[in-house]
């Protein structure tokens, strides 16, 4: 694996593999030190063009317990300011000896085209209306610890699907996971095709919400949005918000999801959001050790020394010297 730009980059096999090696870093985090040599001498470069809240940190945080060493490159304050391309930019950083670059930007296809650019391994963060590989990778393992896995779990995704990048990976990722996934919104804000994404369609919320496993939410993507495409947020969020009545129709076991940030008031109500059903701060956790693991099987060594403290010739101790916590080393991995 050089970059990840899509879940489409993955089989079955290796998102199961990608979760397994986060359950692993996710034992680290738990450790009295939080942080092992595995990718000491390693750069990663944080070009985020478009705003981010939880995959910039979690990326940050993520390099920072694998001991790289990390940079962000603020668009505000660049030369992007000045009027300098994306190619100009982008073979800058690279002129500098890094080794991955992870990227958010407002065009579809920009990291793909940025790979072309680059030697070091390009992380899609989010891509237009493409791709956020991360996010689905961090849902499946939010639904894998709560459910105990996908197969065979009906997952509804509800609101903005066209505009989101969130919807297009989510859906790849759970249909590979063997869930089956209802579509639910107004015309107007599904695809025009869906056809070929292996889901169902439904136009009526009220129809699916007592059958599901799991209720997703999306944030309208008032951002990416021309025209009007509902008559009004009042009117959204009567007919397609998880409001406080919708979720007592929900099974008492349903997952409340949502990839942030939310829009209280509009695709789900305050208290819906804070219903003890609600996994949103849980999938926030999971976005560290997902990019733990996404960072690692893109820089690390890859070869995984089932039953040392070692990943390759890299010993996994904790960085500032001391010893690692006594706790047994996760099967595969560490
Ligand atoms: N944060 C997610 C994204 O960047 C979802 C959203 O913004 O609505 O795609
Ligand atoms: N879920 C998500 O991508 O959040 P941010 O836009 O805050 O990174």
């Amino acid at each position: 694996m050089r970059h990840l730009l899509s879940i489409a980059d993955l089989s079955a096999d290796e998102l199961v593999e990608l979760l397994d090696l986060a359950e692993s870093f996710d034992e680290i985090q738990h450790r009295s030190i939080p942080k092992v040599p595995a990718l000491r001498g390693k750069t990663v470069v944080m070009a985020f063009f478009e705003d981010s809240t939880r995959t910039r940190t979690s990326f940050d945080l993520a390099a920072r317990r694998l001991s790289a060493d990390v940079v962000n490159f603020s668009v505000s304050s660049s030369s992007t300011k000045k009027g300098e391309s994306l190619r100009d930019t982008v073979e800058t950083i690279d002129a500098m000896g890094v080794q991955a670059i992870v990227v958010r930007h407002s065009s579809s296809g920009a990291p793909r085209q940025i790979c072309e650019w680059t030697r070091a391994s390009v992380v899609n963060a989010g891509d237009g209306w493409h791709q956020h590989p991360t996010q689905a990778l961090l849902d499946c393992f939010t639904i894998r610890r709560r459910l105990g896995g996908l197969q065979g779990r009906h997952i509804a995704i509800c609101g903005d699907i066209n505009h989101s990048r969130v919807a297009r990976s989510d859906v790849d990722a759970f249909v590979k996971l063997g869930a089956r996934v209802t579509l639910v919104g107004p015309r107007t804000l599904l695809p025009d095709r869906w056809d070929d994404w292996g889901v169902d369609v439904s136009h009526d919320l009220d129809e699916v919400v007592s059958e599901v496993d799991v209720m997703y939410l999306l944030r309208i993507q008032q951002e990416r949005l021309g025209d009007a495409l509902f008559p009004s947020i009042r009117e959204y969020r009567t007919r397609w918000g998880l409001t406080v009545d919708r979720a007592r129709r929900l099974q008492p076991e349903a997952l409340i999801m949502h990839p942030g940030p939310m829009n209280r008031g509009v695709e789900i109500d305050p208290e819906v959001a804070d219903d003890g059903r609600s996994v949103v701060l849980d999938q926030v956790a999971a976005g560290v050790p997902i990019r733990m693991a996404v960072l690692y099987r893109l820089m690390g060594p890859g070869q995984f020394d089932d039953n040392r403290a070692t990943v390759g010739d890299v010993e996994l101790a904790p960085a500032s010297g001391h010893e690692p916590d006594n706790k047994p080393l996760a099967q595969g991995v560490i």
